[in-house]
């Protein structure tokens, strides 16, 4: 499968370099709005393909995969000319600025017959399964509670801080907690409520959330962008519990029993990055003729830009899109 890639920035180079160790998965092209800018990434990692401009590369018959990486201000217009033109699309996280652009891009990419995907990349990663199947075996009782935190202080990135660059924290960094307890559980929410601190810009800084699931699940999540957390999330059942280092990226799984007694310590599996699952992920889905990853369907990218939306109204943080 042949990637080409859109923006040339700060996540386009972890992947640019995941995919030249990544089996069968080929970055092949990079598209930039400058053409020094392309060829120096090109460059960089060895990449055969340099463009001066997003449509050029849509236009190149060789890319069956593109991979958005410009900021979610930027997500909706490039993935609309992509699917418009029959081209698979990997969009990173936040899939969009809102609801209403991931209703009309879902849409397209049904209507054409397109594969589409966010690249929330925990979706795609193996502690998944494992978490999951501990929980399946019984290993921590019944599960009663969820909390998870990620927090780092990325103030100094304009994406971060500017509106019109859909910045704040629940896009960018809170959507980690949130889909890490849609992983654990996507039962029904029967009340959420939640707080924020909004910066000068009217941006989300530090939040939390709580939400009582149906069968009574409690959960919690805190999110910032301004100060820096400790960045686990832990899972608590009736007979112990599971506590996942670290909520965006899992490298270590612990299980403890009642009393508080370590049980078991379990290492992800050895990986490049951790990226390589995303696209192999879709890989296997276009491959099976699929416009939707069944790791991360459309019904839940589509579900969680709603419920970012009904938190951002409810804070006050309006984007330009919206
Ligand atoms: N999955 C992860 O672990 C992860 C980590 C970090 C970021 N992300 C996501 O990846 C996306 C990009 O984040 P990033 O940290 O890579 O951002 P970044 O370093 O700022 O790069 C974004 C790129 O987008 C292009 N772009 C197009 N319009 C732009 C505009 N108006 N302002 C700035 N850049 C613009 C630029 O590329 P050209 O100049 O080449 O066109 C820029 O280099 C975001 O949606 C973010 O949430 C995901």
């Amino acid at each position: 499968m042949n990637v080409g890639i859109i923006g040339a920035g700060h996540i386009a180079g972890k992947i640019a370099r995941t995919l030249e160790y990544t089996d069968g998965i080929k970055c092949l092209a990079v598209g930039s709005r400058t053409l020094d800018k392309a060829k120096a990434f090109a460059a960089e990692f060895g990449i055969p393909k340099a463009y001066g401009s997003y449509g050029e590369l849509l236009d190149d018959p060789e890319v069956d995969l593109v991979y958005v990486a410009t900021p979610h201000s930027h997500h909706f217009d490039v993935t609309m000319e992509a699917i418009g033109k029959g081209k698979a699309c990997l969009v990173e996280k936040a899939f969009m600025a809102n609801a209403f652009q991931t209703k009309k891009v879902l849409d397209l990419a049904k209507e054409k017959g397109v594969f589409v995907a966010e690249a929330i990349w925990t979706r795609y990663q193996p502690a998944r399964d494992i978490i999951n199947r501990l929980i399946s075996y019984g290993r921590i009782g019944t599960v009663c509670q969820i909390s998870a935190t990620l927090s780092h202080r990325v103030m100094h990135l304009p994406r971060i801080v500017r509106p019109e660059l859909c910045g704040g924290t629940l896009l960018d960094i809170g959507i980690y907690p949130l889909n890490f307890v849609r992983m654990v559980c996507d039962n029904p929410i029967e009340k959420i409520e939640s707080q924020c601190v909004l910066s000068d810009l009217g941006v989300d800084l530090s939040e939390t959330i709580s939400m009582t699931l149906e069968g009574g699940i409690l959960t919690t999540i805190h999110s910032s962008v301004y100060c820096e957390g400790y960045n686990t999330a832990t899972i608590s059942g009736t007979e112990g519990c599971i506590v996942v280092d670290n909520t965006n990226n899992p490298g270590l799984i612990r299980i403890y029993s009642k009393g508080g007694r370590l049980q078991e310590e379990m290492a992800v599996p050895e990986n490049i990055s951790g990226y390589e699952y995303e696209f192999q992920a879709c890989k296997d889905a276009m491959e099976k003729g699929l416009i939707e990853p069944p790791q991360m369907p459309h019904s839940e990218t589509l579900f969680l830009m709603e419920l970012m939306d009904s938190l951002r109204k409810e804070w006050g943080v309006h984007y330009p899109m919206d």
